[in-house]
């Protein structure tokens, strides 16, 4: 591991606390000047180091740089072993899965960028990934499992959000079906699964999943379709790579545990569809009908107008007669 990443490490462990430079060139066997530098090159990165010739060194609280050391700091300690990939910039984390996942990328592979040039959405959409402000996350699942077992990973995935979200920052989160996640009405996540599959077999070798999360671009700096539907989380005081890493906790958790009773009643407790009238699409006819229900396997169970009731597995809904 490289110098300033020993250090980081270091200081990640104890945020806003001194070192000297002794401590941290003795504790690494280097010099005080090879620390010196190192701390330099952080800086240069974006890190909030306080240096003072008394003092020593401080990672400030407000410090907010993704690192791999970052991350496993947070992860459980049975976790602390996945591989956590971070990059400046990179077309999408999903892109770079399926990339990995050719060169045996293994379960519980973290992949996480500052920015994505081409962020992809559901339906083939852009996820507007500007840099700095948002978490932009995929974790590579194994679960070897029939792919009918693993069908409530995306709803894993968006209670997994929650969770971490309530956890760090105490804002409770809404779900749009399928997995949106919502703020005061307006899309702060997205969520884009996908699977590789073994036909023969049935089996779900691999799930990428991805996720996006808004958590600090201005009304200003969305891009002018969105603005109106997509807003931040602006957590008071909130370590991405915490967020990160307990979105990871949860979701291993959740993927070994997907019949468990409790995770969908937990997605219903937050689902904004439910009990709702809404609109949606079904082999190109618009339809209206009433959420009545989220089955096992997280589909909607719609009344139609003319009383009878239908099931919905996948596609998009909108609320009330919101154009979709
Ligand atoms: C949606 O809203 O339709 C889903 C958006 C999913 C975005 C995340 S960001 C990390 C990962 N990489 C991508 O290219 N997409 C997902």
């Amino acid at each position: 591991m490289a110098l300033k990443n020993k250090i980081i490490e270091i200081l990640e462990t104890n945020r806003e606390t001194h070192i000297s430079g002794q401590a941290l060139a003795d504790k690494l066997s280097v010099s005080r000047t090879a620390v010196w530098k190192a701390i330099n090159l952080l800086k240069k990165e974006g890190y909030l180091i306080d240096a003072t010739t008394n003092n020593g060194y401080t990672l400030k609280q407000q410090s907010d740089i993704l690192s791999s050391e970052g991350i496993k700091l947070y992860l459980s300690k049975k976790y602390k072993n996945f591989p956590v990939y971070v990059y400046k910039i990179i077309d999408s984390t999903n892109t770079q899965a399926k990339k990995m996942l050719t060169n045996g990328a293994m379960h519980g592979t973290i992949i996480t960028a500052e920015e994505q040039s081409a962020g992809r959405g559901r339906f083939d959409r852009k996820f507007f990934s500007p840099p700095k402000t948002g978490v932009y996350m995929t974790v590579v699942l194994k679960p070897q499992k029939n792919v009918s077992d693993v069908q409530l990973i995306t709803v894993a995935a968006a209670v997994s959000v929650l969770r971490a979200v309530k956890k760090l920052t105490g804002i409770e989160l809404d779900i749009k079906w399928v997995n949106d996640i919502f703020l005061n009405n307006k899309k702060i996540c997205g969520i884009l699964t996908e699977a590789i599959v073994d036909f023969e077999s049935c089996m779900a070798e691999s799930l990428i999943v991805g996720i996006g999360i808004n958590i600090s671009t201005t009304y200003d700096n969305f891009p002018n379709d969105i603005k109106k539907v997509a807003t931040s989380l602006f957590p008071k005081n909130i370590s991405r790579n915490n967020l990160i890493a307990e979105i990871v906790n949860n979701l291993i958790e959740l993927c070994d545990n997907l019949t468990d009773k409790n995770l969908i009643n937990e997605y219903k407790e937050h689902s904004i569809v439910l009990g709702k009238q809404i609109t949606y699409l079904k082999n190109n006819n618009k339809l209206t009908g009433k959420v009545i229900d989220i089955n096992d396997k997280g589909n909607l169970i719609i009344k139609l107008p003319n009383g009878k009731t239908t099931i919905l597995e996948s596609g998009e809904v909108s609320i009330g007669s919101e154009n979709l």
